[in-house]
């Protein structure tokens, strides 16, 4: 069912930024023991396109892709018992496409923190498997 969805209104129920966290477990280390760089994408990954998702309800479009993965700097290593925190900002829009920048910080076990990692992604609404005009706005 469709609703008709200000951009002030989507912007109230979806705030701009959001946040995801995990804990390092032992099963996320690589062999040099510190968390692996292809674990933290994916999570980067699944927490940015959850954040553009939302946007996408109330409209047309009826999933997302990623399209691009870049600017990545992996800045320092997380280490076993960290918690992750992925933070998301969703900082442009277009016709179909939503970019989304990624900033991963760290909390060690004695409450120190860090950068982890940054990155941009750039996601792509469709609807029935092609690209499809999200129409949202972002003020
Ligand atoms: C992403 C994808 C849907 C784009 O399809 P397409 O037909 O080439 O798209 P179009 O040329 O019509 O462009 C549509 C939009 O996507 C953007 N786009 C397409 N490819 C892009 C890329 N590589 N990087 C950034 N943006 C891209 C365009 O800029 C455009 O944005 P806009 O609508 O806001 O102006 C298609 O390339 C695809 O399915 N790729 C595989 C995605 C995937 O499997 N991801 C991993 C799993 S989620």
């Amino acid at each position: 069912m469709q609703h008709s969805v200000t951009p002030e209104s989507r912007a109230k129920v979806n705030p701009l930024t959001s946040t995801y966290s995990f804990t390092v477990f032992p099963d996320s280390l690589n062999y040099a023991g510190t968390l692996f760089g292809g674990k933290l994408l994916s999570e980067m990954d699944l927490a940015a396109s959850n954040a553009a998702r939302k946007w996408l309800y109330h409209t047309s479009c009826d999933g997302l892709v990623t399209a691009q993965l870049s600017e990545v700097n992996f800045k320092s290593p997380g280490m076993l018992g960290d918690i992750v925190e992925i933070d998301c900002t969703i900082t442009k829009v277009g016709i179909s496409s939503i970019t989304v920048l990624v900033n991963v910080i760290k909390e060690s076990k004695t409450g120190q923190s860090g950068v982890i990692c940054t990155a941009r992604f750039v996601f792509v609404a469709l609807k029935d498997g092609v690209p499809f005009p999200h129409n949202i706005e972002l003020n």
